[in-house]
């Protein structure tokens, strides 16, 4: 069982604001501890399971955070933007606070699946190009979607900034116009640029699954929600060492 800790701590380390401003949310009454009004900052309780309420609102203890979000188009995935708001800005903002980032980008325009988190171990081993974990894309194209297009994609591509082909890992046409395709790469704009190498061009780009872990079908375009171990576990058996 890991060791009680400060409510002030506690509250620091969730992302609630300076040590300082944890003290005055606590001394201000704002603060409960698993349903009951709390009122010294110094006192230590115990992370499993604990919900605290501040300003009205339950928050989950989490050591570390892991978040599964479901992207909306039009925001881009970084803190500083250029053109679009962020998608930081759609997430409550103790997430900014302690500084969650997104485990790899998805562009602007890209919709679904994006993790973010604040642990960097995991976040290192779930974009390391070596660990081989594909990334499932549910591609609208442009034009129709021939069987040459799909070879050429699983015989691999090459696109004008790096010699070495990139390859699809599997694909499955679901429509005419629609094909879910799988990568283990993140180059930079990696499945647009294959789709205009083999002829055609993407007109919509949504992520589906990353390795073993599927997005949600309940959680709609905007929404957040926790991992959990299990999905955790999902996860990681998807990482080859
Ligand atoms: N490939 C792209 O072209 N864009 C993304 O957002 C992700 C993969």
């Amino acid at each position: 069982m890991a060791k009680p800790i400060s409510l002030e701590k506690i509250l620091f380390s969730q992302g609630f604001g300076t040590r300082r401003y944890c003290c005055d949310l606590v001394y201000s009454d704002l603060v409960k501890v698993n349903g009951a009004l709390a009122n010294d900052p110094e006192q230590r309780i115990a992370t499993e399971n604990l919900v605290v309420n501040v300003e009205g609102k339950d928050w989950e203890y989490h050591e570390k955070a892991y978040i599964v979000f479901n992207k909306p188009p039009n925001f881009e995935c970084s803190h500083k933007t250029k053109h679009h708001p962020s998608v930081y800005s759609l997430l409550p903002s103790p997430f900014v606070e302690r500084g969650l980032q997104c485990v790899g980008r998805l562009d602007y325009d890209t919709t679904g699946l994006l993790l973010i988190s604040d642990d960097g171990q995991f976040i290192h081993k779930m974009t390391s190009p070596k660990k081989n974990i594909g990334k499932v894309y549910e591609i609208t194209a442009s034009d129709l979607i021939t069987q040459t297009q799909i070879d050429h994609l699983l015989n691999g591509v090459v696109l004008d900034d790096d010699p070495k082909p990139c390859y699809a890992t599997a694909c499955q046409q679901i429509s005419e116009k629609v094909l879910a395709m799988t990568i283990v790469e993140g180059r930079y704009h990696q499945v647009k640029r294959m789709m205009a190498a083999v002829g055609n061009h993407v007109a919509k780009l949504h992520r589906t699954e990353v390795g073993a872990y599927v997005m949600p079908h309940d959680l709609t375009e905007g929404q957040w929600r926790w991992l959990y171990p299990d999905d955790l576990k999902q996860l990681s058996q998807s990482v080859t060492t």
